[in-house]
């Protein structure tokens, strides 16, 4: 049976690399997974005050709503300055609330990232990965996803044209299923 992901893109850029490699892992995980990507760019910053009667703002109850639905949550993102982007602490703060109603809670989750530095996120990771335990999210300790962005390994469509980077994709996407699948 195909599990749904909601997948949450740190990045708004049009370009962004971590988009592409979104992508490229929904292609990779097509038959075992579905991938339904979060807008996160229209959430307002985070201001307690735009709650009414426990209902926020209707781009934040859209992204609940899709995050609940979902059998497991991806992120993908970018470190900034060696830590979270803000956009994507924006988007988990508004779904951590009210108390008791996060939508976070009990996911199982992985989050990967991509940069053009040797790195590959890993120090930014560490900070995500923090969050994703507090917020109560099931997180995939192993394998962990670092990935330097090789522009020359995709095609002009976004699909993958390297056979290692496809395999890399692909055994993390198998990895992340047999978590969900475990976590029932
Ligand atoms: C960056 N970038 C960056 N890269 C990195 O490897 N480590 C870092 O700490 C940072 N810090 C950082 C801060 C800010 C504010 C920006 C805008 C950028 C570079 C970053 O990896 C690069 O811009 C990527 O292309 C961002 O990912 P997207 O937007 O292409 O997905």
């Amino acid at each position: 049976m195909s599990r749904s992901v909601a997948v949450l893109v740190g990045s708004l850029r049009a370009q962004s690399i971590n988009r592409i490699t979104a992508k490229a892992l929904a292609r990779v995980a097509e038959g075992s997974l579905t991938f339904d990507f979060v807008e996160i760019g229209d959430l307002p910053l985070y201001n307690e005050d735009l709650w009414q009667d426990g209902a926020g703002p209707a781009p934040v109850e859209r992204m609940k709503a899709q995050v609940a639905a979902a059998d497991a949550v991806l992120l993908v993102s970018p470190e900034y300055n060696r830590a979270v982007p803000g956009v994507l602490c924006n988007a988990l703060d508004w779904g951590s609330r009210p108390p008791g109603k996060s939508v976070w809670s009990h996911k199982p989750a992985a989050c990967v990232g991509a940069s053009q530095g040797a790195i590959g996120t890993a120090a930014g990771q560490v900070h995500l990965k923090a969050r994703m335990v507090t917020l109560g999210m099931i997180a995939m300790g192993h394998p962990e996803f670092y990935l330097r962005f090789e522009p020359e390994k995709y095609a002009p469509d976004g699909s993958v044209q390297d056979e290692s980077l496809r395999k890399f994709l692909t055994g993390y996407m198998d990895a992340f299923a047999r978590h969900i699948e475990r976590l029932g």
